[in-house]
């Protein structure tokens, strides 16, 4: 099928937004180390350029998960596919992801995590679907909320592709 991207946020808004949220978490984690979980691959390039404006002592671990396969529909179906290297004890951890949907994901996640014994654990999304959500997840530093459309950049996929583009776009199916 045919497709074609159209801009919902471009480059300069999303990059001010980060710019916003990593200054927010420098004042809210003063005095302390932030340890950012990142979601692949979606929440790759969201947490580069977030840990890049973090003034905090930062340190970084990644973690992948799937719950989407080829379609865009949620599947509920959520599976561990690499798991942290590091422990989470005692760490001001905040997971970094890079859109909540239905939320079954992060509920799943931020469950899983908190098991592991850290200080503190918070959730930042670059996007956030409210009016799609099926589970309850908090969340604790949004970038932007949006409608309830496919999008696709800035680290997310429609079939593995345009996760590159620089900028949100919207997907639309000729
Ligand atoms: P949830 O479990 O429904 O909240 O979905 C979480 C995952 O679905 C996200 O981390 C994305 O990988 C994927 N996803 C949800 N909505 C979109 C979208 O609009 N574009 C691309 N991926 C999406
Ligand atoms: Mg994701």
């Amino acid at each position: 099928m045919a497709e074609s991207i159209r801009v919902l946020l471009s480059e300069k808004e999303v990059d001010e937004r980060i710019q916003a949220i990593g200054e927010q978490i420098s004042k809210d984690y003063q005095g302390r180390q932030v340890h950012l979980v990142c979601v692949l691959k979606g929440g790759s390039f969201f947490m580069c350029e977030l840990a890049k404006r973090i003034t905090v002592p930062v340190s970084l671990d990644f973690m992948s998960v799937s719950s989407y396969g080829s379609d865009t529909k949620s599947s509920g179906v959520v599976k561990i596919v690499k798991d942290l290297d590091e422990s989470l004890k005692d760490k001001d951890v905040i997971v970094v992801e890079d859109i909540v949907d239905s939320g079954r994901t992060l509920s799943y996640l931020l469950e899983m995590l908190k098991d592991r014994g850290p200080r503190s654990l918070r959730l930042c999304t670059l996007l956030d679907k409210p009016e799609r959500r099926v589970v309850d997840v908090k969340v604790d530093y949004t970038g932007f909320e949006i409608p309830d459309e496919f999008v696709v950049g800035y680290g997310l996929d429609y079939d593995q592709r345009y996760r590159n583009l620089p900028y949100i776009g919207v997907v639309e199916f000729n």
